[in-house]
């Protein structure tokens, strides 16, 4: 059964964790299991496409990320280029509009050039907006965004009394978008990792023991649903 329109988050977040265990428990090189976790990726921006949900954030590279093994960073690096170059179509036919947010020029040059191709073929669309976090870090996204606002004020473009809430927002990489409704975080783990620091302030979280591979349509409806349980007081009574 689908859940009402009300009950539906306008955007969800992921956490898609657990690809190296998923990989290991079944004696694979970590790398299956990412390439496991992009086809569950493809399955969960299908399921958003039909839960009519407008906006789907994934953390699919952390800035922290840069620290594995080499060779497990060039084989994501190759993974995520090869995804868009395979998926664009897909996203183009299901209205799929892609964007990305994080450190991006710190991605090799020719994933970044294919971003940038799949962003511009995808931007006239106005179904689900996937976000990708690539080189991404809530930390580093705050400082980015003190920086701006203190360029903006040397410009003379902000008083720094003007300064709140709601204008720092504007000066953070997901300044187009709304915070989260939901947060998802496969394999069990209590831990936000330096995802949308800002953002998540107010957001639900479900975390389910699932790991990211095996995370199917139907988890991300169960997820939705128990969302619609939910009572979001924003701090009120
Ligand atoms: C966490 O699992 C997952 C990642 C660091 C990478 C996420 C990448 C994908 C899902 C595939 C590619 C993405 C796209 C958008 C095509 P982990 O490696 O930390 O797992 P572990 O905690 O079990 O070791």
């Amino acid at each position: 059964m689908a859940p009402s329109a009300k009950s539906v988050p306008q955007h969800v977040a992921i956490i898609m964790d657990g690809n190296g265990r998923w990989a290991k428990s079944r004696g694979l090189p970590r790398i299956k299991g990412h390439e496991a976790g992009a086809k569950a990726v493809r399955e969960c921006v299908e399921g958003c496409g039909d839960l009519k949900i407008e906006y789907l954030t994934l953390y699919a590279f952390s800035a922290e990320n840069w620290q594995r093994p080499k060779s497990e960073v060039f084989a994501l690096m190759r993974l995520l280029e090869k995804f868009l170059k395979e998926k664009t179509p897909e996203l183009l036919e299901k209205n799929v509009r892609l964007q990305a947010i994080g450190r991006l020029t710190n991605l090799p040059e020719a994933c970044q050039k294919q971003l940038h191709k799949s962003i511009e073929a995808t931007a006239g669309n106005n179904g689900l907006t996937l976000i990708l976090a690539l080189s991404y870090g809530g930390r580093l996204e705050i400082i980015d965004g003190i920086k701006s606002l203190l360029r903006a004020v040397e410009l003379g473009h902000i008083d720094k009394a003007m300064i709140d809430v709601e204008m720092f927002s504007k000066h953070l990489y997901t300044r187009y978008y709304p915070d989260p409704d939901l947060l998802i975080r496969t394999s069990g783990e209590m831990r936000l990792s330096n995802f949308l620091l800002w953002q998540l302030s107010y957001t639900e979280m479900f975390v389910t023991p699932k790991l990211w591979p095996d995370f199917t349509k139907k988890d991300l409806l169960a997820a939705v649903e128990e969302f619609g349980r939910r009572q979001r007081r924003y701090g009120a009574v």
